[in-house]
């Protein structure tokens, strides 16, 4: 197979790129009065309008042509099958065996792993089961009325976003809070707010050797003792572990039974629906944690069966190539207009940057073509107010993703409505532009338009729709990160920074004594080292 720059579909594609510079968005309006229905998907409750782009029938054709050459069928296959695809770990990708039914068989290295996934999932449930009802008690006879989630990126950035945009079905009685940053202001703000006896300690890390993880843990475990005046023996209260090291778990002092694993075949930044979703079971209760399985579970079987042109992820994936690839889009904004969403774009930087954000493909080669984009966004309509003028008129075109809900979170009168009237606005705006002397005489007030931008709207913010709308960004990410040739489920980039802290963490532990030691570092790092800490 030639390079994928070289095929023909892709040179075609390059080809309708710039031609779609020549017909505006309006223009494609006027031409085809069908336009928006044709350009849109209804789904299981979720409707996806992608009309206000620069996408024809023609180039739709081709994207679809593309993914078929790139045999995403295929690929599809060996990822729901459980071939070892993450190549460069050697591992099987199952995040999806972790929400399907158990009399599924998902199969990891010949063996069928949706018994251990169920096994979990009951451990879970009994665990939120002993909390919320007053079973599960502290070290002097305490309920547990507060968590304390400690993890960071996969293990911290999907359950913290979930909890907050499910807080209206949280538990009564019980709060919760996240640790991530080693700084250790996010600590100690956090253990001022609490009751050391009611509080129970969650530590997620997959690896169980993250060095922000393990050090905000060892902190929290030190204040526990100290602070409750307790024995060791009390640790089996109010520390439990979601990792897949269960040894170092153990090691670190976590009694057995605390431990709730989950296997190497689930990415971090895909772990939500894994152990490490045991905040969410326990803040929103376990049959909300299983309402947000199934509605992840409904996107994997849409994304298994329903044909491309009908097919969400696909649908969202070739739009994201077309922008990126053949339109030479480098930025992409995602705009939630719901308050509950707030922290959806951050937990969607890490899932498509760390997935996507490779310039080698999965054979080594360094790529001619760009592929995942930067992601940046907020929570509507405070975005407005903050980047918004950038959006619009600034010489960067972003494609934007806008993200609503029908129905409202909030009983607040009139509220609502004012959202969905800005929400429908920007992707208006950012389509007709202004043009200086129609409407306006100011050169400055000007603006192109001709923006791109998509709407996907669910009819209700529930813990079953979130679960579609994470399980579609997924899939997305996945045929994105397959066509452009990527392993998009590993993540070396960021192995070399945590190595230089290491050694530099070492370096600094001796400078106090050695201040004028040669450091091997270059003379920028050498200053700062001498300006932070040399007295
Ligand atoms: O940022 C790198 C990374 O490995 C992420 O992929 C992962 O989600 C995060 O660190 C935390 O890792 P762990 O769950 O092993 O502590």
């Amino acid at each position: 197979m030639p390079p994928l720059e070289d095929s023909a579909v892709w040179q075609q594609l390059e080809q309708f790129g710039r031609d779609a510079q020549h017909l505006s968005i309006v223009e494609r309006f006027e031409r085809d009065p069908k336009r928006a229905e044709s350009f849109t998907i209804r789904s299981d409750g979720l409707y996806f309008d992608y009309s206000k782009t620069t996408l024809d029938s023609k180039s739709l054709k081709s994207l679809h042509a593309l993914a078929k050459a790139q045999k995403l069928d295929e690929a599809k296959k060996a990822m729901f099958s459980g071939e070892h695809i993450n190549t460069t770990e050697d591992r099987a990708v199952l995040h999806v065996a972790l929400r399907a039914p158990q009399s599924a068989q998902y199969m990891v290295d010949g063996r069928n792993v949706s018994d251990d996934i169920h096994a979990t999932l009951n451990a879970m449930e009994r665990l939120c089961a002993d909390v919320h009802s007053g079973a599960w008690r502290g070290h002097n006879g305490q309920k547990i009325d507060t968590i304390i989630h400690i993890g960071i990126g996969g293990s911290d950035l999907g359950p913290y976003m979930v909890c907050d945009a499910l807080k209206p079905y949280a538990k009564d009685g019980l709060n919760i809070h996240f640790v991530s940053n080693v700084d250790g202001a996010a600590l100690q703000s956090t253990l001022q707010k609490v009751n050391v006896d009611s509080t129970l300690f969650l530590i997620a890390s997959k690896s169980f050797t993250t060095e922000e993880t393990i050090k905000n843990a060892t902190s929290a475990r030190q204040w526990f003792l100290q602070t409750a005046k307790a024995s060791e023996d009390s640790i089996a209260k109010h520390f439990v572990a979601m990792t897949v090291n269960k040894i170092a778990a153990i090691d670190f002092g976590i009694d057995t039974d605390n431990i709730f694993p989950f296997g190497d075949y689930v990415g971090g930044r895909f772990s939500l629906w894994s152990s490490i979703g045991l905040p969410i079971a326990l803040y929103l209760g376990f049959e909300n944690f299983r309402a947000l399985l199934n509605g992840a579970h409904a996107m994997d079987e849409h994304f298994r069966s329903a044909p491309m042109d009908k097919n969400l992820p696909v649908t969202l994936a070739l739009i994201g190539l077309w922008h990126r690839n053949f339109c030479g889009y480098d930025t992409l904004a995602i705009m939630p207009y719901a308050q509950n969403l707030q922290h959806f774009p951050a937990y969607l930087q890490q899932v498509d940057m760390e997935s996507n954000g490779k310039e080698i493909d999965r054979h080594g080669r360094p790529l001619p073509y760009g592929t995942g984009p930067t992601l940046f966004g907020a929570s509507g309509t405070n975005g407005q107010h903050a980047f918004y003028q950038h959006i619009h008129q600034s010489k960067v075109i972003t494609p934007c993703e806008f993200v609503a809900i029908k129905s409202p979170l909030s009983s607040v009168e009139g509220h609502h409505n004012t959202l969905l009237s800005h929400v429908i606005a920007q992707s208006r705006a950012l389509m007709i532009g202004r043009k200086n002397g129609e409407t306006i005489q100011q050169p400055e007030k000007y603006f192109s338009g001709n923006r791109p931008s998509t709407t996907l709207i669910l009819e209700a913010l529930t813990p079953f729709s979130l679960g579609q709308l994470l399980a579609l960004y997924e899939h997305k990410i996945f045929v994105q990160g397959h066509i452009w040739g990527l392993n998009s489920f590993d993540q070396p980039g960021v192995e070399l920074g945590k190595i230089l802290a290491k050694g530099i963490a070492q370096y600094i532990a001796r400078s106090k004594t050695a201040q004028h030691e040669s450091s091997g570092l270059d003379p920028s790092t050498q200053q700062i080292m001498s300006y932070l800490f040399e007295e």
